[in-house]
């Protein structure tokens, strides 16, 4: 080929790309261009660079000169057609963001209200010197039962008044079920130390309760207990009752009616004045001496109290709440006002 000939080629093809590229303004348009122009296989500069091979020797450096202008022409047209189509993209995506205006709410969950209860009922009884301990939800009869004072044809003990595990009776011959109450872990602790115990513990607690607006199937109670020389039921109402006026609020008048427990004696339900009337939130007494007795404690030496509080009850007391299938519904229309 005369060099002549590749020369016309090559301005050709620098006048044509170099026009067209200084054209286009949107990326779609640039591609097709690219693929005209500097497409690997067949792009017009692909087939003039090939025809480099039929020139005389002579003629190639002269020849390769020109080939290298028109490849930076034509780059550099591309490059200048490559910058205003991506100014056109952030152009083309309406108006631009005004920084000054205010953010969207993100809306995080939160913690149920319960969950919220026990945060804080833990809070009020560790100013009272409580300390906090956890015992399982899964139980045996010794420690739901047994130790308590209980004995085998209480009617505490019915099938029908508890969720009896069948599976493990079954497996392993052990009985098993989940806590009527949390008065196991009062068992639990006074087991595994040595007076002074001064603990609460919160949790949740099984019957087989048809579920109504004060009723449910599984519910939490706070278990107190504080067992040492010479503690008084005079403590325990006093410990009540600033626990009352500090969870409740100072108007909050609490009384005590004779009951019976088979771990407290004497023993009573704790009741707090709540809207017009007294309302029952729970029970309470002066440690047995037969439950002394079962953990290894001298009942000569040592005196102690328990209760046993209902944490919806002081939840929805406080918060208004008058369905307790509301806090266990999962309506986040109900939950988000907590
Ligand atoms: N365990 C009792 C109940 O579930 C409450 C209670 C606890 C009573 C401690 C006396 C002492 O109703």
């Amino acid at each position: 080929m005369e060099l002549n000939e590749f020369v016309h080629q090559l301005d050709e093809l620098e006048k044509q790309a170099v026009g067209e590229l200084s054209a286009i303004q949107d990326a779609a348009a640039l591609e097709e261009v690219r693929i005209k122009y500097l497409g690997a296989k067949s792009g017009q500069f692909k087939n003039v660079q090939k025809s480099m091979g039929a020139l005389a020797a002579t003629d190639r450096p002269a020849g390769g000169k020109r080939f290298n202008e028109v490849k930076n022409a034509i780059q550099a047209a591309f490059d200048e057609a490559q910058n205003r189509a991506s100014q056109q993209a952030t152009k083309s995506t309406g108006p631009m963001a005004d920084p000054t205006l205010p953010g969207a709410r993100i809306r995080l969950g939160h913690v149920h209200p319960i969950t919220q209860t026990i945060e804080h009922l833990k809070e009020i009884m560790g100013r009272l010197g409580f300390s906090v301990t956890e015992g399982p939800e899964v139980e045996d009869p010794w420690h739901n039962f047994v130790a308590l004072n209980i004995p085998d044809d209480h009617p505490a003990r019915d099938p029908l008044d508890n969720f009896y595990l069948k599976t493990a009776e079954k497996n392993s011959g052990v009985t098993r079920l989940l806590r009527s109450q949390t008065s196991t872990v009062q068992i639990r602790v006074m087991e595994s130390r040595q007076p002074p115990v001064r603990i609460i513990s919160l949790g949740r607690v099984y019957r087989p309760d048809e579920a109504d607006a004060t009723h449910f199937p599984m519910f939490h109670q706070m278990e107190g207990l504080w067992v040492d020389r010479g503690v008084t039921m005079a403590q325990l109402k006093s410990v009540l009752r600033l626990f009352a006026t500090s969870y409740l609020g100072g108007d909050v008048n609490i009384r005590f009616r004779p009951s019976f427990f088979p771990f407290t004696e004497p023993s009573v339900e704790v009741d707090f004045w709540w809207a017009g009337r007294w309302i029952e939130f729970g029970g309470a007494g002066m440690v047995d001496p037969n439950v002394l007795n079962a953990v290894g404690y001298d009942p000569e030496v040592y005196t102690g109290f328990a209760f046993g509080l209902g944490v919806e009850r002081l939840c929805m007391r406080r918060h208004q709440v008058t369905d307790i299938r509301d806090l266990y519904r999962n309506d986040v229309r109900f939950l988000r006002q907590f």
